[in-house]
């Protein structure tokens, strides 16, 4: 079995600092990442920054600063995120790397000599901050202003000699390739809308400019820079020290298994990315999945609606945890969500702090009482232990079909339902009125305690701080967390110690 996992998030334009939107991508990423490692795959997992084009030199200029030492400074910013997020990252790649214009230089020069580009000269509309070319029928005109009705970002009408790339060629291959694939693109609804796009038919793509110098000059004609999504794409297996497609990394891990973006940004990776590999004789990647977008109340989060929840400044009044929590429970994965404070301080104060936080107290507080802080020695178990315990045994394909399709939602409710379960179990198990049955008593912990570890593992990849605390109480440490040993009913060994546990959430109380 090929056990090697590739996930990558898009790489970020560092023309103003990370918002919620790179946050969630990033999160998302990362929960994918550490799942797919406790299964016992080598993950690598990868972000990094977009840097050239003419959106960056813009924002450079409009500071009068050198569009490097401009990117310097808010890459670092992205970077310091990665720690911010705890984000497990293989590799943080820049665009602005020797090691990335090398390879793209590479891909550049295969596609010129197989005759997949040409010079001509492109007319038509273009916007800046998409960084992406609209034909007519994609412009609409509103209060004098010429904007995509794609993403309603304002365009210019851009005229100037261009190297084209075959694009319309692709057309029918790239169809194919979607038919053979057919998950290559999820969520479905999302596929159908890029299928349809493709059907509807490709017309040849520019894949250089000239009216600005800031990116990666074409090998062959030093007047042209590279199109910025030719480039930032090209990151994926630039990482992978393409073109050495010999190199150890590129064997391992080429193609990806996913590339996580937002939804605004899936033409470049479902119709670009994949006829720009084909054409190269590169293998595309596995999957692309589009997720939704953060709204803050039913909007887009915008400066100009004032409605931006900043990530750091959350983390910083509720704890990264709660945030990562959040995001992947309470947003249906693929569909747009919204956060605001008042529903992240419900969230935490009934599924962290008393659900989950209360249940890991409440055993472990029992067991100081009653077992001096050892791992009780068990009996044999009752049809009520097996019941709660064997949950995680039966539905054990299912999470592994949920976490393959990206079916966080599925994946997160059980352990929620096991949550409610294990709350329940300890209830009506009384264990408190079972002192002189110490032997029932003792298995009754047994079993809390085996579902406070399994939950606990499961918890892991979506809030690893916390997860780690808890798991540190039966001396089990990050590399030894196996996501299989949910399975198992009698992990834990009677005698070993357990070590006390600080409080997890604090319950937030609200005057106003
Ligand atoms: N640089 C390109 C990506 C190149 S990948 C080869 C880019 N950068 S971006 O910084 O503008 O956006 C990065 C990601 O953030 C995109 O996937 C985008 O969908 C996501 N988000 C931006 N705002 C968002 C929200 N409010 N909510 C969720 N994600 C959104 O595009």
């Amino acid at each position: 079995m090929n056990k090697n996992f590739y996930i990558t998030t898009p790489i970020y334009y560092p023309s103003a600092k990370p918002h919620m939107g790179h946050a969630y991508s990033s999160i998302v990423a990362d929960f994918f990442a550490r799942i797919k490692r406790i299964q016992g795959f080598n993950v690598f997992y990868l972000t990094g920054t977009d840097e050239h084009g003419q959106k960056i030199q813009r924002s450079a200029e409009k500071l009068g600063k050198d569009p490097l030492l401009f990117c310097d400074e808010i890459s670092k910013t992205f970077r310091d995120l990665s720690d911010i997020l705890n984000l497990s990252n293989t590799d943080f790649i820049r665009t602005t790397e020797k090691r990335h214009a090398k390879s793209v230089s590479n891909l550049w020069n295969i596609l010129e000599n197989k005759g997949e580009i040409y010079l001509s000269k492109y007319s038509g509309w273009y916007s800046v901050s998409d960084e992406a070319f609209y034909n007519e029928e994609e412009i609409e005109e509103k209060a004098g202003n010429k904007l995509s009705k794609v993403s309603g970002s304002p365009v210019e009408w851009v005229e100037e000699e261009s190297y084209f790339f075959k694009l319309s060629k692709w057309q029918e291959p790239l169809l194919k390739f979607y038919s053979v694939n057919p998950k290559f693109i999820l969520p479905e609804t999302r596929k159908n809308e890029v299928i349809s796009f493709v059907k509807s038919g490709l017309k040849d793509l520019s894949v250089s400019r000239k009216s600005f110098s800031w990116g990666i000059k074409v090998p062959s004609n030093k007047d042209h820079v590279i199109y910025v999504w030719l480039d930032a794409l090209t990151n994926y297996i630039s990482a992978l020290n393409y073109p050495n497609e010999n190199d150890k990394l590129f064997k391992q891990f080429w193609p990806a298994d996913l590339h996580l973006i937002g939804k605004d940004i899936l033409r470049f990776h479902a119709i670009y990315w994949p006829a720009f590999l084909l054409a190269a004789d590169i293998k595309p990647p596995k999957r692309v999945y589009g997720h939704g977008w953060i709204l803050s109340g039913e909007e887009k989060m915008s400066k100009s609606k004032g409605n931006i929840l900043e990530p750091l400044e959350i983390i910083e009044n509720y704890g990264l945890d709660p945030l990562r929590y959040y995001l992947i429970k309470e947003v249906s994965f693929g569909n747009d969500g919204n956060i605001s404070k008042e529903k992240l301080e419900s969230c935490i104060n009934s599924d962290l702090a008393n659900n989950y936080g209360n249940l890991c107290q409440r055993v472990i507080s029992f067991c100081e009482k009653n077992t001096n802080l050892l791992v009780p020695q068990k009996d044999k178990f009752n049809e009520d232990d097996i019941k709660v315990l064997d949950k995680f045994l039966s539905n054990y394909d299912q999470l592994i079909t949920f976490i393959d399709n990206q079916n966080i939602n599925s994946y997160i409710n059980f352990i929620v339902d096991q949550l409610f379960a294990a709350n329940k179990y300890f209830n009506d198990q009384e264990p408190w009125k079972k002192k002189n049955d110490i032997s029932r008593l003792n298995t009754i912990l047994y079993v809390s305690l085996e579902l406070i570890r399994k939950i606990t593992i499961m918890l892991y990849p979506i809030i690893p701080e916390t997860s780690l605390k808890v798991l540190k109480i039966f001396g089990i440490n990050e590399n030894e967390i196996t996501f299989k040993s949910i399975k198992n009913n009698d992990f834990l060994k009677a005698n070993t110690k357990i070590y006390k546990l600080e409080i997890l959430f604090k319950k937030i109380i609200n005057n106003d």
